[in-house]
């Protein structure tokens, strides 16, 4: 497993986590996950798997870093303490790795929940900050209101078939040093398989790849995202035989010409 810096924090994270989203696998796909290197571990308040995660973290918490989320509908000043504290209950720990505003919520000042964000680090509960769903807008505004710690992260859709960041968040990202998490990074699965990949030009490009490279679908998918800088993926699976199949989607790299003829096939349309 490969690792990139967090953000301006020094603190290396493996260039694949696991989200856990609708996550059933219960604790031996997150313990394959970690005993592999991917020890970042995604999951939020509102996807009803802190608990599954807190139970499999039991006796490896030094080993983990835990990235968890408050929901958008609780950006109010004690509503985010709250949340925290919430959380930290479910999981079973004392510390959030890093904690992330899920969405942006325009009818509360987002002065008021960044400085609970900070309160929360003062307090020991929270390492770092980041967010999540920001656009450059929201991300500008949130840090200009924060008075000691920078946002580290923004968790966004990134994918080679979700490319809307490549227009102006990915390079803010790429120049200020805030890693990008790129969620649903399989397209939620569409990437991993063939019957559901529907662009026939990308499947020929996927095939030649997944034939060049010797990988499957899933790592060449995963593995375009991880080619750029500042960008890590937490994909997720139910099953151990794809936590092993997806980290080794780190630690070799797609050709320029692999990504050119990706690029070729499946670029967005310009705005
Ligand atoms: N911040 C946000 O608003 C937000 C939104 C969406 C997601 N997320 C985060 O991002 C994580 C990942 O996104 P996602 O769950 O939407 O989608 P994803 O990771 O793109 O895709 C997950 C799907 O791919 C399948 N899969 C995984 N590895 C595979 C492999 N090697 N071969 C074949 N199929 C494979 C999984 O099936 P099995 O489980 O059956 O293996 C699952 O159906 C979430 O769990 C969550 O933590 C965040």
């Amino acid at each position: 497993m490969e690792f990139k810096e967090l953000g301006t924090t020094e603190i290396k994270v493996p260039e694949i986590g696991f989200g856990t989203w609708q996550y059933r696998g219960g604790s031996e796909p997150l313990r394959k996950a970690i005993e592999l290197g991917a020890f970042l571990i995604d999951t939020a308040e509102m996807y009803g798997t802190e608990e599954a995660v807190g139970e499999a973290i039991k006796g490896r918490r030094q080993e983990v870093f835990i990235a968890t989320k408050v929901s958008g509908n609780h950006l109010r000043y004690e509503e985010v303490l709250r949340a925290a504290e919430n959380s930290l209950k479910r999981l079973g720990t004392e510390t959030i790795d890093l904690y992330q505003v899920h969405w942006p919520d325009p009818s509360v000042p987002i002065s008021e929940t960044m400085g609970a964000m900070e309160k929360l680090v003062e307090m020991g509960k929270v390492r770092f900050i980041g967010v999540s769903n920001f656009y450059l807008k929201n991300l500008q505004e949130a840090q200009a209101c924060m008075t000691k710690h920078k946002i580290v992260s923004n968790q966004v859709k990134y994918s080679l078939v979700n490319r809307d960041i490549e227009e102006d968040m990915l390079p803010y990202c790429q120049k200020n040093n805030i890693t990008v998490i790129a969620y649903s990074p399989l397209d939620r699965g569409a990437l991993s398989s063939k019957p559901l990949l529907r662009n026939r030009r990308a499947l020929g490009v996927f095939q030649r790849v997944a034939s060049e490279t010797g990988k499957t679908m899933s790592q060449v998918a995963l593995n375009w995202c991880i080619s750029k800088p500042n960008v890590i993926a937490i994909p997720k699976t139910d099953k151990v035989k794809r936590v092993i199949e997806d980290c080794e989607a780190s630690g070799w790299s797609l050709s320029p010409q692999q990504i050119a003829a990706f690029d070729g096939a499946l670029r967005s349309p310009s705005p």
